[in-house]
């Protein structure tokens, strides 16, 4: 007995030593195997160890107590390849998320299936794509489905309504079509209901929604959703939160809402609703946020909506309001966010508003608003943004808020808001903007700004502020932009002002500003724009600013400034240029010697035109010097003599092939040609082109390059005189705006000639032809996929700059692959910007309104019902580009049938495969870096603008597609947003 005994125990040790004896079990091995699918970069898995018996110690994996795994979690693990079927091999496994990882390719109903103790499945923010699973409600047992935030397509399918026990639902942000299946309304059981954006056809709310009286969630938001808000889901009485955000409902909102009894949060913003607010949401005695804005909501703010005991932010603004701010509203003592902006709100503020509240954000800008700004609008410590813009405020501004240390924003320009601003103020340390122009406010600037270390916009131009800027303005090192023209600062620049480094723009004109410009302002890299004119500046121009990097924006008029103008000003690219009306001397440095600069240095007494020596106006100044006057005066003789033969010559040049009615030139760019050079050589055989506006030809100059000649038809029919002359005139503001514009992927516009029956665009001449033509022609295989990569590139950081760098923003309304153009080495660049607008503009005077703006296959969907273009069109747009870029298909060919690229790129990814959209002529070996492109392509032509990428974001998510940023995140993870809790 003991000897057995013995045997036992030592063969229990010998098993505890090596344990490698011993199997994984069964569960362990269908885990190993779905690991084995999938790419796991960042080695989380590491620990699942094929030498361990069981798996329940392996990171992500669960066992219930006896031995079987129930759950497997792998969130945000960088986790890539298709759904790891392998799992629905684990007899008890309920739970699984792959939450946040690149789990792609479809979701096959046969790998679901044996799954079927599942209760809850998570595989929200992935790339999944093709259909719906229509196999899901056929898991016994599920309770939570999480898709959000992949690719899927398709419809919700039918079998979607015979859910068992289904709880949550979560379909948002994916590609579904179709209408949301008001067979929903059977899933009794749902607590959840998540379908917001995604492009489903529009249709109304289905009422059978309201038969959901379990829903706690309903989130709605971006569904094209019609018609009105269904007065029954004042039946879902447990609903917290309701989301119907961003679609196209109208009505009113229905009384009944104030039977949502447990609501917390009400999303209505962006839609179409009218009518009154209703009255009784004072019953709502759970709710904390309400958001209505964005709509057409009319008639007074009802007072008891502030009696809602547990109110907290209240959003109503963008809609027509009217009335007073009830006077309620103070004693909402929950209400930290307080937003009313753009209504016709008028009246005077509750007096103790702020007294009794948390306010935290509080924008009640442009209303008619009027009276002083209560007291105790800070009162609670806490205020950090503070909107008042366009009202009409006055009075003085309250004490207290010198004290009110959490400020950020502060914007109450455009007021009557006067006295001095509060000790203490101009020094809060967190405020960022402080905008106080445009109101009558005395007194000066303090020192004590010099503790405002986050102030980066100081706006206080058009008061009366007086005194010197203070030399404390030197330590505000985030100062970006300091705007202080129009009022009447006396005294010198401080020096310090030098030292600002990250200064972008300081405008001071129209001050009694005295002593000299500064010298040292070398650390001025980010200056683009600088206005101080109309002071009493002295001295000389300092050479230093033509070492500015970026500067384009240059006003010095109205001064006292004398000397020569510095040659080094010739570095700078300058979109504005103004030394008039100074005392200025010598000659212009010869860059600026032509027409776009014939306004910049009139008034200058001494100032010579170089190299005809042409002297300008200068009666005013001259007096003292008539001998030198006597000179001018046979020098403009001689030189209108000159003048004459050249324009004698000039003419009989041109007379060749145009009456000898009179070409006006305007220059853009130092030009190395003759405007008749152009004119003579307007030939049939020199046409390149031909568009909707007009032909375009090449014509090369006798220095051999070459210019692209862009001739636009006649525009407006004969016998109106007076409109002809606005027509021209608007026509030669759009076209100035745009030879202002300087860029690495814009077609660059030399300079514009008109005549009374055409104008010419003369551009840069882009040897590759266009895109269009190149990649729908026969020498589509010159572009393999690194030079399309580039192209797209180069395109979007084009557009990048008409949207976010030009003031105003310019929307292009007619990108296409025919406006981006190749030059020598394939890089492209934006053409034909703006002119489309011109062109139009004009011809709406007289054909009436059915111009279109935009090309067939490119204009957005949104288009057909807004007629609207905004920079969102623009994106739509280019995404067509990106897709023929990866297809090589043109955006509408007979082949797709009723479907239109974009559809057919869905449905061909969706039926047959990725593989079958990429354009067959490129490399698969790039398929990685195509694919996330074309995602980027299928983001910016989502048919609702709002999901469509900003040109900036589109530029990053281009730039994270190439090889050599592999790894890092999707940019659709960070974009988030999909929660109005994130908002
Ligand atoms: C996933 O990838 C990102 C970007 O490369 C990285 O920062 C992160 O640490 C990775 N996560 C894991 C768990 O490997
Ligand atoms: C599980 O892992 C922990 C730490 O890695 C270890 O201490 C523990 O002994 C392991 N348990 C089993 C049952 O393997």
């Amino acid at each position: 007995m003991p000897t057995f005994l013995l045997i036992a125990a030592a063969t229990l040790l010998f098993l505890h030593r090596w344990p490698i004896a011993l199997a994984l079990n069964q569960e362990g091995l269908h885990l190993l195997q779905a690991k084995r699918g999938l790419v796991d970069p960042g080695d989380s898995l590491a620990d699942w160890d094929p030498r361990d018996t069981t798996p329940c110690n392996w990171t992500g994996v669960h066992c219930s107590p006896t031995g079987g795994v129930i759950a497997v979690r792998l969130t945000n693990l960088n986790l890539t390849g298709p759904f790891p079927a392998d799992l629905c091999r684990l007899p008890t496994l309920s739970f699984i998320s792959l939450s946040f990882n690149y789990i792609n390719s479809s979701l096959s109903s046969s790998s679901l299936l044996p799954c079927s103790s599942l209760t809850h499945l998570d595989l929200s923010q992935n790339l999944l794509s093709g259909e719906l699973p229509s196999v899901l409600p056929s898991l016994p047992l599920l309770r939570h489905l999480d898709l959000a935030a992949n690719n899927f397509s398709g419809p919700i399918p039918s079998s979607f309504t015979v859910f068992p026990f289904l709880e949550v639902l979560s379909l948002t942000a994916n590609f579904l079509n179709g209408t949301i299946p008001p067979s929903l309304g059977n899933i009794s059981s749902l607590r959840q209901l998540n379908l917001s954006y995604n492009p489903f056809a529009s249709g109304p709310i289905p009422s059978s929604l309201s038969n959901l009286t379990n829903l706690e969630i309903l989130w709605l938001a971006g569904c094209s959703l019609t018609g009105e808000i269904p007065p029954s889901f004042s039946r879902l009485s447990k609903l917290t939160d309701l989301d119907l955000s961003s679609n196209f409902l109208t009505g009113s909102i229905p009384e009944t809402l104030s039977g949502l009894s447990s609501v917390v949060q009400i999303e209505l913003y962006n839609n179409h609703l009218t009518g009154r607010l209703p009255s009784g949401l004072s019953n709502l005695t759970f709710l904390r946020r309400m958001d209505a804005s964005m709509n057409g909501l009319s008639g007074p703010i009802p007072d008891d909506i502030f009696s809602i005991p547990n109110l907290e932010s209240l959003h109503l603004y963008q809609n027509q309001l009217t009335g007073s701010v009830p006077s309620t509203a103070a004693g909402a003592s929950n209400l930290f966010d307080l937003r009313l902006f753009v209504n016709q709100l008028s009246g005077q503020l509750p007096a103790s508003l702020g007294s009794h509240s948390p306010l935290m954000y509080l924008d009640l800008s442009s209303n008619q608003l009027s009276g002083v700004i209560p007291r105790g609008i800070c009162n609670g410590l806490v205020l950090q943004e503070f909107l008042l813009i366009d009202n009409n405020f006055s009075g003085s501004l309250p004490p207290g808020l010198a004290q009110c240390q959490s400020l950020y924003r502060v914007r109450l320009s455009n007021n009557q808001l006067s006295g001095h601003v509060p000790a203490g103020m101009w020094g809060l340390p967190h405020v960022w903007i402080l905008e106080l122009s445009n109101n009558s406010f005395t007194g000066e600037i303090t020192g004590d700004i010099a503790r405002a270390a986050n102030l980066s916009k100081l706006l206080i131009d058009m008061n009366q502020f007086s005194g010197k800027i203070p030399p404390e303005i030197g330590l505000l090192t985030e100062l970006y932009e300091l705007s202080a023209s129009n009022n009447q600062f006396t005294g010198l620049l401080p020096e310090s002002l030098g030292r600002l480094t990250v200064l972008g723009q300081l405008d001071l004109h129209s001050n009694l500003i005295s002593g000299e410009l500064l010298a040292g302002i070398q650390s001025w890299k980010k200056l683009t724009f600088l206005d101080i004119a109309d002071n009493n500046l002295t001295g000389g121009i300092p050479p230093e600013i033509g070492s500015l990097p970026v500067l384009n924006y240059l006003d010095l008029s109205k001064n006292n400034l004398n000397g020569n103008i510095p040659m080094q000003l010739q570095n700078l690219k300058l979109n504005q240029l103004n030394l008039s009306d100074n005392q200025l001397s010598g000659s212009i440095p010869p860059i600026f010697n032509n027409e776009a600069y014939k306004t910049s240095f009139l008034g200058n007494s001494g100032l010579c035109l170089d190299p005809t020596g042409l002297c300008q106006n200068s009666i005013k100044r001259s007096q003292r010097h008539i001998k030198f006057l006597w000179l001018l005066t046979a020098v403009v003789l001689l030189a209108c003599i000159a003048w004459f033969y050249c324009k004698y010559r000039k003419v009989k040049a041109a007379k060749k092939m145009q009456d000898e009615s009179k070409w006006t030139l305007t220059a853009f760019h130092k030009l190395g040609f003759a405007g008749f050079e152009i004119l003579e050589s307007l030939e049939e055989d020199n046409v390149i082109g031909r568009g909707s506006s007009g032909k375009v030809y090449r014509v090369v100059l006798g220095n051999g390059e070459s210019v692209a000649v862009k001739k636009l038809w006649r525009f407006s029919k004969k016998g109106y005189q007076n409109r002809d002359q606005v027509v021209d005139d608007a026509f030669e503001a759009e076209v100035a705006t745009l030879g202002k514009i300087r860029h690495k992927n814009i077609v660059k516009l030399w300079c514009c000639c008109s005549h009374k029956d055409c104008k010419l665009l003369v551009y840069e001449y882009m040897k590759n032809g266009s895109l269009g033509d190149v990649l729908h022609g026969s020498e589509a295989c010159l572009l393999d996929w690194p030079m399309r990569y580039k192209i797209a590139l180069n395109a979007a950081e084009g557009l990048c700059y008409l949207h976010h760098d030009c003031i105003p923003p310019i929307v292009h309304r007619d990108i296409k692959s025919n406006n981006i153009l190749l030059d020598a080495e394939f890089g492209a660049k934006v053409a034909d910007f703006g002119v489309a607008k011109a062109v139009e503009e004009v011809e709406m005077g007289q054909r009436s309104m059915s111009v279109i703006a935009g090309s067939c296959g490119y204009i957005a969907p949104e288009y057909a019902y807004t007629l609207r273009v905004n920079e969102k069109s623009d994106i739509y747009s280019f995404g067509i580009v990106i897709l023929e870029l990866v297809t090589g298909k043109l955006p509408v060919d007979p082949e797709f049938g009723e479907k239109d690229l974009v559809k057919w790129v869905c449905s061909t990814i969706q039926h047959k495969g990725e593989d079958h959209v990429i354009d067959s002529k490129l490399d698969l070996f790039y398929k990685e870096e195509i694919m996330k492109v074309l995602h980027t392509g299928l983001l910016c032509t989502s048919s609702l603008p709002i999901n469509r990428p900003s040109m900036r974001k589109v530029v990053k998510m281009l730039l994270e597609s190439s090889g050599e940023s592999k790894g890092k995140s999707s940019p659709r993870h960070e974009e988030g947003n999909l929660s109005p809790y994130y908002k």
